[in-house]
């Protein structure tokens, strides 16, 4: 945590920033197959960074998908099995859970940390108390575009 803190703090521009925190996070748990960061653009998620495969949902309607509903809520939300929720928009075949954490600078929705794993059931109480935390620093610095 304090790695992804400094990290963030100290990018040039808020763009790095989320560069810096998408290679931080991939890098440290081997659990998390992509890790990606959307940007909210009017009623649209917009794919930003992202390590992984290549994504085909790089603009998503607020009203559609996981991360679509993460958003409309304002909520984190955590999907065991993504192949058992009608609201999963695939990525690839290999992933099976998913967690995607809003980025809120107060109640305005900026934009969302997205992950999936190849593992079932692989996000718990441990990723959500890492992934919180980051995405309100990640806040501070979208709040500057
Ligand atoms: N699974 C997401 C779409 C994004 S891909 O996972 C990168 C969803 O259901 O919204």
């Amino acid at each position: 945590m304090t790695a992804l803190q400094s990290a963030i703090a100290a990018a040039p521009a808020p763009e790095s920033a989320m560069q810096q925190a998408v290679r931080l996070l991939k890098d440290a748990m081997p659990h998390y197959s992509w890790v990606g960061i959307y940007v909210l653009e009017g009623d649209e998620l917009v794919l930003g960074p992202y390590l992984g495969k290549p994504s085909p949902h790089t603009r998503i309607p607020l009203g559609r998908g996981i991360c679509g509903a993460a958003a409309t809520e304002k909520a984190t939300i955590v999907v065991d099995d993504v192949n058992a929720d009608p609201r999963y928009l695939a990525c690839s075949i290999e992933t099976k859970s998913e967690i995607v954490v809003p980025i809120m600078n107060g109640p305005e929705v900026l934009g969302e940390i997205d992950i999936d794993s190849d593992q079932p059931a692989a996000f718990g109480a441990r990723d959500r108390a890492l992934l919180e935390p980051v995405a309100a620093l990640l806040a501070e610095r979208l709040a500057e575009d």
